[in-house]
Parts: C-alpha cells; structure tokens; sequence
C-alpha cells in the first residue's frame, strides 16, 4: 500500500480534496494518507501556515496531494505553495494541458506540455526597496537550474513518446539571464538527436500558442513565463478547472490542480473538483498506477463529453458531489 501526504487546503480545497479521494477508491487504489494541514486555516490553528508536521509527513512519504492555499495578499505571508517548491527542492513544475471533448473551445486538439523551471527566476523572493519610489526584483538564472529542467524536459519527451521540445525566453532583452538558459538549452538538446528543438521568444510564443497551439508539443521555460503560458495553455484545454500540475524533485513530488482556492465557492459545492483529479491521475502515474490513472481519465473525460452531471463553469448545473458521484458510477 502506498503512503501519501494530504494536504486538504483552503478554500475549494477540501471538497475537490475529498472528490479527488473518493475517486481515487473507487477506481481500486488503496492509499494510506497522512493528513496535515497547511495555509490560512493552519495559520489560525496551529500558529504557523507550514506546520512541522507538513515537512516531516512529506520528508517521510516523498509524495503529496495536495489541495489549493490561499495565500493573502500584502499578509506578509510568503506563498506555501513557492515555500513548498522551495524547501524540497521541487524544481521542475508539469503542468499538460490536453483539450476535453465536448467544450465549447476554440480548439478541440489543444495537447501541449509546459515544463516550468520551479526554484528561481523572479521568484527568488530578492526583493527591495532601493529609495522610497524604487523597487527592485532580482532575477536568478542558473546554469545548473538550466541545465537540470531542460535535461528533466528531454528525459520526459523521450518518457512519453513526444515529439519537440521548444525553449521559451526573452533573450533578446535579457542577454544574461535568459541568455544563459537557452545556451544551457541548446546544449542539453544536442544529446537528444532523437527529439526535434527550437526556441521561441515568450511574447511571440503567447501569439502563437492563441492562434496555432498545434505547432507546439513540450514547451520549457524560466519560472515566470511557466506560471503566465501555462494558465493560457489551460484556458485553450478548457479551464483552470481542469488543469493539474506536479512540482518534481530528485525524490520527491507534490501534485496539485493549478487553479488557487476560489474563495467565492469555498463550502457552496459549486467547484469543479475535474482539476484535482486530474491531479491525482499525475499523482497515480508517478507511483506506478498507470492503469487506474487511465481509466480515472478516460473515465472524466466522458463525464465531461457527456455534459450532463458537470459544473457550471462547464456549462452544466451539478455541484462538485453530483460531479464527483457521477465519476464513480462511470468508473
Ligand atoms: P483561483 O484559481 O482561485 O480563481 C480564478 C478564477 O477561477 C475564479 O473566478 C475562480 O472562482 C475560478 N475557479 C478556480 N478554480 C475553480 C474550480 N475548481 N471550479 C470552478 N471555478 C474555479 O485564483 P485567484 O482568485 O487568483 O486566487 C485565490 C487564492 O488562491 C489566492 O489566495 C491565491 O494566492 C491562491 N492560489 C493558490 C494556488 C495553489 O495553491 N497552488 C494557485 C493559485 C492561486
């Protein structure tokens, strides 16, 4: 039996939390969680939104599923989720997005794969103020972050039967910093001969990925650039809603929808818990479940063709226990 940390989180989290479990069950796999708390509602219980107990249970488990926190603006309190990334070193961030059938999207063949560098970047957290009217955000790219999440994008085009991998920047303005990780990425590619490269500017990327996502196929990229085109990819597969993400280190993952908390649904089973599932189905390949976490997949995404029991941002009127039911009887 598999060991798991569960993270329920905040707002939405618990009931999609609950979705993704009940699921998980009914397609027959039997994993031990090991809940702890983190976010706001830790913060209010324990004094702390990263409890101990939320390092040791992931430092025993190697593996967590984890629901959205919230992470109050201009609290104070620096986001759990780039804490998280942070401390386990959880450097590479996967986020596909593949198109479910039946929306009503500009496209019905969206299958692509932003790999987002996790640890550095604008999201070092150097931060200041160098007189009262200026601000400062420093930059970090390093060769050896480069190196490992082009390196981490090729092993997974090879993994998964992909076809190119496409490196994203702003070299042209930032010669050093995104300089340096295309070079980095020019060199990596080189040892795959197997796997078509090229790069593209991320503003002309932004374009392309709106009006031809078919050109593209795994896509890598410096943390912030990973965090904007990875929600644009999500929107063109059908919605923040349905799109999962897994930040991966050397021994350890934490899987995650990439949509936040949406305070406004939190306790109203109104939130399409489809994201956190997909989650879980990341979740289930990576310790080995491949075969529930296909039938957990195929099964949603003829929840959704059919249309009948699904959320309201899915054009439909059922809440997240309909959703969720609905899942299971398919399953
Ligand atoms: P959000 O993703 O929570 O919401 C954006 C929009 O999408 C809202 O209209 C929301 O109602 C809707 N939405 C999101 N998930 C949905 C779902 N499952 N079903 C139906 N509708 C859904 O982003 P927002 O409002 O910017 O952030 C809210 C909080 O979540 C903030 O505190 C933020 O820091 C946190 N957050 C946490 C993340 C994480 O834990 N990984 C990621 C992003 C935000």
């Amino acid at each position: 039996m598999h060991t798991i940390t569960l993270i329920r989180g905040d707002g939405i989290g618990p009931e999609i939390a609950d979705s993704a479990l009940a699921v998980i069950e009914a397609a027959g796999v039997h994993i031990k969680w090991e809940e702890v708390e983190a976010g706001v509602n830790a913060l209010e219980k324990h004094g702390s939104p990263l409890p101990d107990q939320v390092i040791s249970s992931l430092n025993k488990t190697n593996i967590g599923l984890k629901a959205p926190l919230t992470t109050p603006v201009g609290s104070g309190i620096r986001s759990i989720n780039v804490e998280l990334r942070m401390k386990f070193d959880l450097f590479a961030n996967l986020r596909p997005a593949k198109s479910f059938p039946g929306l009503d999207l500009p496209y019905q063949d969206i299958d692509l794969v932003v790999i987002r560098e996790n640890t550095e970047d604008l999201y070092s957290g150097i931060e200041y103020m160098v007189s009262e009217d200026i601000a400062e955000s420093i930059k970090i790219i390093s060769r050896k972050a480069s190196e490992r999440i082009a390196r981490f994008a090729f092993d997974y085009a090879m993994e998964k039967g992909r076809k190119k991998v496409t490196a994203v920047h702003k070299a042209n303005i930032m010669k050093l910093s995104d300089g340096l990780f295309l070079d980095v990425a020019r060199e990596v590619a080189e040892e795959y001969p197997q796997i078509e490269f090229e790069d593209r500017i991320v503003d002309n990327m932004a374009m392309q990925l709106v009006l031809k996502p078919q050109q593209y196929d795994v896509m890598v990229m410096p943390n912030l650039y990973g965090d904007i085109l990875s929600d644009l990819c999500a929107g063109l597969a059908g919605g923040l809603g349905l799109v999962p993400g897994a930040n991966i280190g050397k021994n350890k993952a934490i899987f995650e929808p990439v949509h936040g908390s949406a305070p406004k649904y939190a306790g109203k089973d109104q939130a399409n818990p489809g994201a956190m599932i997909m989650a879980a189905v990341l979740m289930l390949e990576h310790i080995n479940e491949k075969e529930a976490a296909r039938r957990i997949e195929s099964a949603l995404f003829a929840l959704i063709k059919e249309g009948k029991h699904v959320t309201a941002d899915l054009g439909g009127s059922a809440g997240t226990k309909e959703m969720t039911k609905a899942l299971i009887d398919l399953l």
